[in-house]
Order: structure tokens, then sequence, then C-alpha cells
């Protein structure tokens, strides 16, 4: 049967770590490759009572369909989360979203036609790209460095490709851990206003610092509606529970909660309500530092094992939050290749090509930190440099 596939699917490339994340099912497999947050410390009796309360209390309405924007004393939980980042919002101004992921989605349905173009960090979140392929999109890569990408680069770029609007990860992003600086959130938005250039701003791991000062959101210097903004509790509270928000400029909001209408009405009530109660009766705060804490350790125990083991033309970031590194390899490595061989040792990575739209990259490695106990890092580091030193002296 010859499938007559929509066109979209054509530029919409598989996602290798959903690929991956398949082997590491293998339990003797030690895995640095998928984004995961360390399921030992999900808050599970604290949200098992929030959900027994929920089901007591008000388990009818819990069970029943609900409004399209959110529970509203969820959004005002959200609203006040988004406040304490420097960003003025009441919860009218907070959409909960299916996890980050269909904020994503949504935000570039309602804003991208087939042709626009998309400037993005380089690399970025390969599932951010899937959500912009979808809608046929062309990409223009903003040079970066280890402070973020640099505003000076724009202006020429977007002279010259007219793009519709700019995917940023600011904090540890996703998949270097590098974090825009400072006067460059500045420049970046003094230069989007001047032009009218639309910010999406994606900010999953701005809770998960271990070292430095935070540093305020794009989203808080926006006096013209320019920019959307977007978290989740994916990092700060559990993944499973799908909840994000966006907080858009009014007109980008409205068209946001009709596109969502048609994609899934709206999120679980029981899981909105779940988180609520989980929030009122709970400290996610201390909550949040025990991640941090745990995080700072593994990456810190991450780093050292690198130090000690990888062969000296490898180099890597030094993030200071998030759950990833990123490995830069000799130019003669191709790290896809080095795939096999690392499998073959047990040990597993992300390679660098999918995170770069053109699929350039080949030379990087993803390094997730997280979701591996100290023991694994040290165990798992020591194999690939294993890996990474026989790769090198061919
Ligand atoms: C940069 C970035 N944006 C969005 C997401 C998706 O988050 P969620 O689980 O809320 O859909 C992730 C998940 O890893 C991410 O790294």
């Amino acid at each position: 049967m010859n499938i007559r596939f929509a066109r979209r699917m054509a530029s919409v490339r598989p996602s290798t770590i959903r690929e991956i994340l398949k082997v590491t099912q293998q339990p003797d497999i030690i895995s640095f490759a998928g984004g995961l947050p360390a399921p030992e410390l999900f808050p599970v009796s604290e949200i098992k009572v929030a959900a027994e309360r929920v089901l007591t209390d008000n388990g009818p309405q819990a069970l029943q369909y609900g409004q399209t924007e959110g529970y509203l004393p969820l959004r005002e939980t959200f609203a006040a989360e988004t406040r304490s980042r420097g960003i003025s919002c009441a919860a009218e101004d907070v959409l909960i979203t299916t996890g980050s992921q269909q904020s994503l989605d949504l935000t570039a349905r309602v804003l991208l036609d087939p042709g626009d173009c998309i400037l993005t960090e380089n690399p970025t979140y390969l599932a951010a790209l899937q959500a912009f392929q979808s809608c046929e999109v062309r990409f223009a890569a903003v040079p970066t460095d280890e402070g973020g990408l640099i505003p000076e680069a724009l202006p020429e770029l977007i002279e010259r490709e007219h793009p519709k609007l700019l995917y940023t990860i600011p904090n540890f992003q996703n998949p270097t851990g590098v974090t825009l600086r400072r006067e460059r959130r500045q420049a970046l938005y003094e230069i989007a206003a001047r032009y009218g250039l639309l910010i999406l701003e994606d900010d999953p791991y701005g809770k998960l610092r271990y070292t430095g000062e935070d540093i305020p959101p794009v989203k808080a210097l926006d006096t013209q509606g320019l920019v959307i903004y977007m978290s989740t509790v994916s990092k700060t509270v559990a993944p499973g529970l799908r909840t994000g928000w966006v907080v858009a400029p009014e007109e980008i909001a409205h068209k946001i909660v009709i596109c969502k209408q048609a994609a899934d009405l709206h999120s679980s009530s029981l899981d909105q309500r779940i988180l609520h109660a989980y929030f009122r009766d709970f400290d996610n705060q201390a909550h949040v530092n025990r991640i941090r804490q745990a995080y700072g350790e593994r990456y810190a125990q991450m780093d050292q094992c690198l130090r000690d083991a990888m062969p000296p033309e490898f180099s890597w970031t030094h993030p200071e939050g998030g759950m990833f590194l990123w490995v830069t390899c000799p130019e003669s490595v191709n790290s896809s290749e080095l795939m096999p061989r690392a499998l073959q040792e047990k040990v597993l990575f992300v390679p660098g090509r999918d995170f770069f739209p053109d699929g350039s990259g080949t030379r990087y490695m993803r390094l997730n930190f997280s979701n591996s106990s100290p023991e694994k890092i040290r165990t798992g580091i020591a194999r690939l440099a294993g890996v990474c030193a026989a790769t090198a002296l061919v």
C-alpha cells in the first residue's frame, strides 16, 4: 500500500535519543544518553498523599473535563513561580500545557508557515527542532560560544534571513550546558526590539543551578510583548506528570489556546490538581535544593573522572547547573561512529550531530550526569574514555 503521508513528515527527523533509550533498558548498560532526572529523588510519597487528598476531597471534579487554559489555582501557583524569576505575571497570563514539549509544538503551530525562518542556537534541543520541522521551516544558526549565543551576529542574520522568531534556552542549555550571559540577554532583547523579532525562551533548567548566581530571564526585560516564556515541572518535580506552562503576549496566548483546544482540549485535570495539592501542602523548594545538591555532586564527579581519564585532545563544557555537559572530540573523530564501540563497552551517550539543524557537528557528544549514581559515573566514564583513547589513536 502506497501511503501518501503529509508533506510535513518529510522534513521531521526521527529522534536518535528515543532509539538509544530503547537499548538503555538493558541492566548492565551505563547510559549518559537520556535527559532523565534521577528517579530515586522523585517525591513519590508526597505525590501519593497529594493524589489521595485530591481524590478524597474533589474526586469527581478531578476526573471531569476542565478549562483549556488550565486549573486556575495551579495557574496561580505557576504565576507566583514566574514572578519569583523576575517576570511580571498574573494567573490569567499562564497557560498550562502538557509539558514544555507541547508549549513548543503549539507555539510553532500558531506562528510558523512553511518556508519561515527560525533562528536557533547551534546546537540546540533536538525535540524543539522536531516540533519546528513539522511546520516545514528553515533554520538559521546563531553562532554561540561558552557565553551562549553571540548577539553581535544577529543583525546581519536578521537582515539576510528575515526570521519569524528566535528560539533560545538561556539557562544550562540542552545539549551544551552553557548559560547565556546577563549582558548578552540585554543585548539580545535590544536587538529583538529593534527588529520586532519574537523570542521563544525555553527555561526547563533555570532552577537547577549548582554554582554562581541566578540571571533573570530575557522575559523579565520584555516591555514590548516580544518574548514567549515557557517552563515545566519535569525537572523540578517529575516529568511523568507532563505539566508545563507558557506565558505569552496576549494575542499569541489567545491563539495558543485555540490550537490547544484542537490538540487535546486541556491537560489532565487529575495531574493538575495533584500538582496543585503537592505545591500547596509540601515544600518543593526543599525538594529542588536536594536535587541541586545531588546533581551538583554528580556533575563534579563526571568532570573529575573526565579530567582523570580522557585523552588530552578531548575537552568539555563546565555548566553551572542543568543536567548535561558537552564533549568536543578531535576533528578526526566522528561521534556517531564511536557509538557502536561504546555500546560494545556498555556505555551510551548521544552523538552531537542530531542537535544541529543542518546535521553538522559530528565531533561532539552529549553526556547526561543527573541520571547516574556517582559510582556509575566513575565506571561509565572510564569505559567511555577507553573507547575515546582507542579511537583517537587510530
Ligand atoms: C530544552 C528543553 N525544552 C523542553 C523540554 C521538554 O520538557 P517537558 O518534559 O516539559 O515536555 C526539554 C526536555 O528535556 C528540554 O530539554
